[in-house]
């Protein structure tokens, strides 16, 4: 295969490509007529930790696996995303994969990848088409039972303790499956019990800037909030910027939750400013590279491939702190 290394910039687009590619793949899998298999990976952006550390383990993978990886930043953005893909079917990888940065109106790009006979594996989000052949598989994590998980701890933290828990929420990225489901998946558990009340819930769309913005304004419209449930670290550390700022103490007068457990979500948990974290795990790159070859070679994968994740107190975290690889 002729190697060709170039930056090419897609009308805002940061498409990265390592190699050219070639090769009539069909999405039943054929190998590639050069032997080296193309992949085509279409990132949400770098809105967070989180994101950055799947990125990573994305390249380091690919590189590992002798797979030559195209990537690109859509920035948050479904069009760019479109974009990039409708750009990977020109080129013809042997494989597409994504994180949609939203569940839905996926249908006409994936439909047009099926026609092309290229392969779509869906990583860390879902998407809500109806027509599961327009996908291989889908890797992540099941992000409702994150956010019942999150919901556990917190009723358990306040049993027997009759009197109301105010709550406000972060949301993630509008839309975006983690979003949908850390919300439903929460809220499934507290509403057993009716002293537990969302008082406010609005996106952070997954950043830290956006988290302290919209915890500031939770703070000076809500004089009594007991509890933050933030869908991921990086908006639980900004909020904590936020609660800090007002002069009240995050982990003591504000309990904070989050969903990642991130190296700097987990300081903050050791040092006492989070007091739980509900882990989702972005080391996504090995399977995805593994389900890549398989799907090339014409092998069955599953339609589902869960991540295993665990969950994290102030305690647990001082200890998994010195390992934390990301
Ligand atoms: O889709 C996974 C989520 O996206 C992570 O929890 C969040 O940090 C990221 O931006």
């Amino acid at each position: 295969m002729l190697k060709k290394i170039s930056a090419v910039v897609l009308g805002g687009l940061m498409v990265t490509a390592l190699a050219a590619c070639g090769g009539d793949n069909g999405a039943g899998g054929s190998q590639p007529d050069d032997g080296k298999i193309t992949l085509g990976f279409a990132q949400v952006g770098a809105e967070s930790g989180w994101r950055t550390a799947n990125t990573k383990s994305i390249q380091d993978s690919a590189k590992e696996a002798g797979i030559d990886l195209q990537f690109s930043d859509a920035q948050q953005k479904q069009e760019n995303q479109i974009k990039a893909i409708r750009s990977y079917i020109t080129q013809k990888v042997d494989v597409i994969a994504f994180s949609p940065v939203v569940e839905s109106g996926w249908d006409t790009v994936l439909l047009e990848a099926k026609d092309a006979k290229i392969p779509v594996i869906l990583t860390d989000r879902a998407v809500d088409s109806k027509d599961t052949t327009l996908y291989e598989t889908f890797i992540g994590s099941d992000f409702v039972l994150e956010g019942k998980k999150a919901g556990e701890w917190l009723v358990g933290q306040y049993q027997g303790k009759p009197e109301p828990v105010n709550i406000v929420e972060l949301q993630g990225t509008t839309g975006s499956a983690p979003a949908n489901d850390r919300k439903s998946g929460f809220a499934d558990v507290i509403k057993a019990d009716p002293k537990f009340k969302i008082v406010a819930s609005q996106t952070g769309d997954f950043t830290r800037a956006k988290g302290k913005e919209v915890m500031e304004a939770f703070l000076k419209a809500n004089k009594d909030i007991d509890v933050l449930y933030a869908h991921n670290d990086d908006m639980g550390l900004g909020a904590i910027e936020a609660i800090e700022g007002a002069g009240l103490k995050p982990g003591v007068d504000i309990r904070i939750i989050t969903v990642d457990a991130v190296k700097d979500g987990m300081q903050a948990l050791a040092d006492g400013k989070i007091n739980y974290i509900v882990e989702c795990s972005p080391l996504l790159g090995p399977q995805l590279m593994d389900l890549v070859k398989k799907v090339v070679a014409g092998e069955s994968v599953p339609e589902r491939v869960l991540t295993e994740e665990t969950t994290f107190t102030q305690e647990q975290a001082k200890a998994a702190l010195p390992n934390r690889q990301y």
